[in-house]
C-alpha cells in the first residue's frame, strides 16, 4: 500500500495540483490531508473541492474551523485572521459544510493516528523535545497498538522517532526513501503544500509505503508567480505572497 500524505494546503491552488501531480506518477492507493485546506492564500473553494475531488481522508484544522465558525479565528496573528475572513466570504454554503465535517483526529485502519496540531488539540504545536514526548505518551497511553503518527500545523518537516528504550529524539530529514523500524515509534509532519516554513518555496509532502515501513518526503515546484499574483488580486495582505518566495 502507498500513500500520500500532506498538510497544510491553505488555498494554494497552483501548489496543491503540483502536489497531486507528482503523486499522480506513482498512483497512492489514499492521498491523506492532515487539515488547513483553506486559510492564507487565494484559492479557498478551488481546494476544497479539489479535496473532495480526490476522495481524500481530510481533517479539519484549525483555519478550515475559523472559517466556518469565524469566532475561533479570533486568536489568530493579524495577516491570518484577515485571510480566514475572505476565505469564509470566499467559501460556498456546500464547501462549508463539507470543512464542518471534518474529524480532529482520525484512527486510520488501527494502523496510523492522523491529527492536525497535537493528538488531544488540533491547536497545539509539536516543535519541540517535551511536546514530541508528550504526544507519545498520549499514543502508548491511549492507543498502544498504532506506532506511526501523522501531524501538520507547524508548516514544518519533521521526523519524531522513540526508540524501545524510550528516547525520543529528532532525525533530520531524509534525502530519498528511509525505511522506518516497526518496533519503534514516530511521530511524522509532511511540512506545509501551500505555505511552506523551511525557509524553501517548493510545497512539501510525503509519500508513505505500508509493507515494509517507509516514507520519502518529497519537494515540488510549482507556478509560484501565480499564486502570487492571486493574493494580490484579491486585496490580501501583500506580505502574504512575499513570504511564499521565502518559505516562512
Ligand atoms: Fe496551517
Amino acid at each position: 500500500m502507498r500513500l500520500a500524505v500532506l498538510a497544510d494546503v491553505h488555498s494554494n491552488l497552483e501548489a496543491f495540483e503540483a502536489v497531486l501531480q507528482d503523486c499522480a506518477k506513482e498512483p497512492a492507493s489514499a492521498i491523506i490531508n492532515l487539515g488547513d485546506l483553506v486559510g492564507y492564500n487565494a484559492s479557498p473553494g478551488e481546494c476544497v473541492d479539489l479535496a473532495r475531488r480526490h476522495q481524500m481522508i481530510s481533517l479539519q484544522g484549525n483555519h478550515d474551523r475559523a472559517a466556518v465558525q469565524p469566532r475561533f479565528a479570533e486568536g489568530f496573528n493579524i495577516f491570518a485572521h484577515q485571510a480566514v475572513l475572505w476565505s469564509a466570504s470566499a467559501l460556498n454554503a456546500e464547501q462549508k459544510d463539507f470543512l464542518a465535517s471534518l474529524p480532529d483526529t482520525l484512527l486510520l485502519w488501527d494502523r496510523y493516528i492522523l491529527f492536525h496540531g497535537a493528538p488531544d488539540n488540533p491547536e497545539a504545536y509539536i516543535f519541540y523535545l517535551f511536546q514530541a514526548k508528550k504526544a507519545f505518551a498520549y499514543m502508548r497511553h491511549r492507543m498502544p497498538e498504532v506506532r506511526i503518527a501523522f501531524f501538520g500545523h507547524t508548516h514544518h518537516r519533521a521526523l519524531w522517532q522513540r526508540d524501545v528504550r524510550g528516547r525520543v529524539q529528532s532525525l533530520p530529514i531524509p534525502r530519498g526513501p528511509m525505511a522506518l523500524d516497526p518496533e519503534e515509534m514516530y511521530l511524522i509532519n509532511p511540512g506545509s503544500v501551500g505555505q511552506p516554513r523551511n525557509h524553501h518555496w517548493e510545497a512539501s509532502y510525503l509519500i508513505v509505503t505500508a509493507d515494509p515501513p517507509a516514507i520519502e518526503f518529497r519537494l515540488v515546484p510549482y507556478d509560484l508567480r501565480l499564486a502570487q499574483a492571486k493574493i494580490r488580486e484579491a486585496r490580501l495582505p501583500d506580505y502574504l505572497a512575499e513570504r511564499l518566495a521565502a518559505g516562512v
